[in-house]
């Protein structure tokens, strides 16, 4: 009989987030506990979230809303229902004095100005392909606020640039669900165990291959690319890569963080500064990018170098392995 041992019996079920953040905060003597609790803040919406869209398909959240947002781009029902559940969770934190969303305008006040964080998120990204069951994602970025504290936030709060974020990651609601954030200090990812309602560390220290044989770009809009990325798409093509693109942006942008390779989100003719935004989808893609070791740029510079002017700002990315990021500039 194949008898195991009783450790192989009851194996560890591994280290929570909450455990994870505990631990790390412990090696920052004067750490008050904010930003951790921020971060199980997020991980808690997170998890309401991944509970709604399993369930899209039996309730009402896939599909067109009918209204726009305020890049002029229809809304999805997930759009605006993630939006709120985000801002909530945030709200009743506490930690937070002011959020940006890819789905307002202006800046929200969650009436906590005691508050020293802000955070810029984009609730669901890729949030049309939850009508045909394709993973989505949420991103956000966290600063540390500069304007003083018990008062009102402001856009500088948020227009610090991509080098002041403190924390940074994402949630992959794929074949499973997943977070994934950095604190400056290495990337770790956690998986959720849906019987535990838990995440646990299950990708630890991720570190992003150099290079890679995937390549991911809607190849649709090649004709107005640019010449450069022209040439190295058609490089990829000569060395035989795998072209490999979702579109959403957090499904593709993680499928190369694992196993090496680059996404690309070009200026066109008719979109010169390309789609992506610049606050809450490369600001913090790109935080992770170069913490684990990848990189990301404009074309000319490092995305995270970029002076922001205003809250919805778009920025055209190369974002992944380091060598691939070279070469494609
Ligand atoms: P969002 O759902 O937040 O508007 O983001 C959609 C983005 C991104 O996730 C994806 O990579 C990109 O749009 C796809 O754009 P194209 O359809 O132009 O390729
Ligand atoms: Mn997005
Ligand atoms: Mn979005």
């Amino acid at each position: 009989m194949n008898t195991k041992t009783a450790q192989e019996l009851a194996l560890p079920v591994g280290v929570t987030l909450d455990r994870f953040i505990m631990h790390s905060q412990s090696a920052f003597p004067y750490a008050t506990g904010e930003l951790s609790q921020l971060l199980r803040d997020i991980a808690l919406a997170g998890k309401i979230i991944n509970r709604e869209i399993n369930r899209a398909g039996l309730v009402d959240i896939a599909g067109g809303n009918g209204t726009e947002n305020v890049q002029g781009e229809n809304q999805q029902k997930l759009d605006i229902v993630a939006n709120i559940r985000f801002i909530r969770a945030l709200k009743n934190g506490g930690e937070v004095c002011a959020i940006l969303s890819e789905e307002d305008e202006d800046i929200i006040h969650t009436g906590n100005n005691h508050g020293k964080y802000v955070v810029a998120m984009d609730p669901p990204d890729g949030s049309s392909n939850i009508d045909v069951n394709v993973s989505i994602g949420t991103i956000f970025s966290i600063y540390r606020r500069i304007t003083p504290i018990n008062e009102p936030a402001t856009m500088a709060d948020f227009l610090q640039g991509g080098r002041k974020q403190v924390a940074a990651g994402y949630i992959l609601y794929g074949s499973s669900t997943m977070l994934v954030y950095s604190t400056g200090d290495g990337v770790n990812g956690f998986t959720f165990d849906h019987s535990l309602g838990e995440f646990i560390l299950s990708h630890k220290n991720i570190c992003s291959p150099v290079r890679g044989s995937i390549y991911s770009v809607n190849e649709g809009h090649y004709n107005s690319y640019p010449d450069f990325v022209k040439t190295y798409i058609t490089k990829c093509k000569a060395m035989n890569f795998s072209a490999r693109y979702i579109g959403s942006l957090v499904g593709d942008f993680h499928r190369n963080l694992l196993k090496g390779g680059i996404y690309l989100y070009p200026s066109t003719k008719k979109d010169p500064k390309g789609k992506l935004r610049l606050l809450y989808e490369c600001y913090p893609l790109a935080f992770i990018a170069e913490k684990s070791g990848g990189k990301a740029t404009d074309g000319f510079g490092s995305i995270l170098d970029i002076i922001p002017d205003s809250f919805h700002q778009r920025s055209p990315v190369y974002i992944g392995s380091a060598e691939m990021v070279d070469e494609v500039v």
